[in-house]
């Protein structure tokens, strides 16, 4: 066969192959609002005779190379396009030049691969790597998303209510759970910032660009590297090098290299940055990159008084300390206040309320419980005097079949508790005869309308006193002790 002929035969071979591959567009799967044209055009192309050679086949999905198709980008070269899976899903395909970053590419396979990732609807669906079809690159298949998280703020930032934002909180939060379980072995992210969390159609959130994640071993505390990994003003204190920051001389190349510590807590900091700028719609809680880095060093999250809930405020000011094992962990943060469904909140009250070493009068804990809510007063989280809220002859409607109503004499809220408690065990239509009951449709409803920060403050006096959180009704709002409660009990920043 001749050269002429056999170049053809090649040639036919892979149209032939192309033509075999050729897409129905009813097969197609459409999801994407924002890339719908995209997907209309590559399908376009594919179909067009001329054009159709500048498509590429990775493990059965279709992409092409071209500025047109490109939708995100990151250091190092590396280039995202949409791709069309023969199965009519539609995918986003990671390019990675080899030169730069073949280790990052197979470092994030293998996170993404691993159980932690794939049992979590938290974490970047992957699909496949290829790192043998194309000499100079290597590609990752993954979920196509809608937008970053920096877009969608830009973009979508006027629709998120208080409801959504919590929402999303939690979801990145999740995700971080399912990085830290022991499943078999955690993972740390390390590069957690906007960019690096995807949001779906439906505004729900995976974390993403595990480059620089890290499996990490059972028993280690911390992990210790050489270099600052990260992104400026998305890295945690811990993981910063000040003395370099602050010197203004050359490093001595004989030094021994800076041993930074990487811990489940510093993804925890970062995560907290990033509830903040969910909340404020693209704000950083350490100020403008200029003051940014200070404020971080002075343990001073300046912004956190633009919120107005206190609620998220102390959540985030526990995740953003300084000091790492004044962190919550994951599973901790999951169980604070602000993500309690109100059935877990009234549950969390109710649980104090009936515990007898907590409510007993007089006893040394319900008079620590007293005075820290008397110390609350100031703020004011709890009304002054919580009798006072409600209506006398409602007290009286809620006293029936208990203590009668005058017994409350004064103004504890271990007696609050109590009456919660005794209120919610035997309910006995009292909600239907309480004239104020404004708009709440359970006593639970009822209770929470009057003290929506009780359980708040109910929280940090416990998280104080962490032996209490032992007790076996208050164990499952406390899960896991952080290394500090251990050692610290003054972990309380608000
Ligand atoms: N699965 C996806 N779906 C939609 N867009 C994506 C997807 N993966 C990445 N992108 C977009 O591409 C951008 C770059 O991707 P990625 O963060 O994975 O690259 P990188 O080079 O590792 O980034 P970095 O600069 O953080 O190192 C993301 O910020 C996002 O906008
Ligand atoms: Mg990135």
């Amino acid at each position: 066969m001749g050269q002429a002929t056999r170049k053809l035969r090649t040639e036919v071979t892979e149209s032939e192959r192309i033509a075999a591959l050729k897409p129905n567009s009813n097969e197609w799967k459409r999801v994407s609002v924002k890339y719908r044209p995209k997907f209309e055009r590559l399908l376009k192309i594919w179909e067009n005779a001329n054009e159709s050679q500048s498509i590429t086949i990775i493990n059965g999905n279709r992409v092409c190379f071209d500025k047109e198709f490109l939708i995100g980008g990151g250091s190092y070269g590396t280039e995202v396009y949409i791709g069309l899976g023969s199965d009519g899903i539609e995918r986003a395909i990671k390019r990675l030049p080899k030169r730069l970053c073949d280790h990052l590419g197979k470092n994030e396979r293998d996170i993404l691969n691993s159980r932690n990732a794939t049992e979590s609807p938290r974490i970047v669906k992957y699909w496949f790597y290829d790192d043998t079809s194309n000499r100079d690159f290597c590609y990752l298949i993954l979920n196509l998303y809608e937008r970053n998280l920096e877009d969608y703020i830009r973009e979508e930032g006027d629709k998120i209510t208080e409801f959504s934002a919590r929402v999303m909180i939690r979801q990145v939060l999740e995700g971080l759970r399912a990085l830290h379980a022991k499943n078999p072995d955690r993972i740390l992210h390390r590069d957690l910032k906007p960019a690096n969390i995807l949001v779906d159609v439906d505004g729900n959130i995976a974390l993403s660009d595990f480059g620089i994640g890290l499996f990490f071993r059972e028993d280690a505390n911390t992990h210790k590297t050489i270099n600052q990994c990260g992104t400026s003003g998305w890295i945690a204190c811990e993981c910063i090098d000040w003395d370099d920051l602050y010197s203004n001389e050359l490093r001595d190349p004989s030094d021994a290299p800076i041993q930074l510590r990487w811990k489940e807590e510093s993804d925890i900091q970062v995560a907290g940055m990033l509830g903040f700028f969910i909340l404020t719609k693209g704000k950083h809680p350490f100020g403008p990159s200029i003051h940014r880095l200070e404020k971080m060093y002075l343990d001073n999250p300046i912004c956190l008084i633009e919120l107005s809930d206190p609620v998220v405020k102390d959540l985030l000011s526990q995740m953003l300390a300084k000091d790492p094992d004044k962190r919550p962990r994951v599973v901790q943060a999951l169980k604070h206040p602000y993500f309690l469904s109100l059935e877990e909140q009234i549950q969390f009250l109710q649980a104090v309320g009936n515990d007898p070493k907590i409510i007993e009068d007089n006893c040394a804990v319900s008079k620590a419980l007293d005075n820290h809510c008397q110390s609350q007063l100031r703020y004011p989280l709890l009304p002054n005097n919580w009798k006072s809220v409600i209506d006398p002859s409602d007290l009286d409607t809620l006293c029936r079949g208990g203590r009668p109503s005058k017994t409350y004499v004064n103004s504890q809220y271990t007696h609050c508790l109590r009456l919660i408690r005794n209120v919610l065990q035997h309910p006995d239509g009292k909600l239907d005869q309480l004239k104020k009951k404004g708009q709440a449709t359970s006593l639970q409803e009822y209770f929470l309308k009057l003290f929506p920060k009780l359980p708040l403050v109910l929280y940090q006096f416990f998280r104080r006193n962490h032996e209490l959180t032992k007790r076996p009704a208050l164990k499952k709002f406390f899960p896991v002790m952080t290394r500090a409660a251990e050692s610290d009990a003054s972990m309380d920043r608000s």
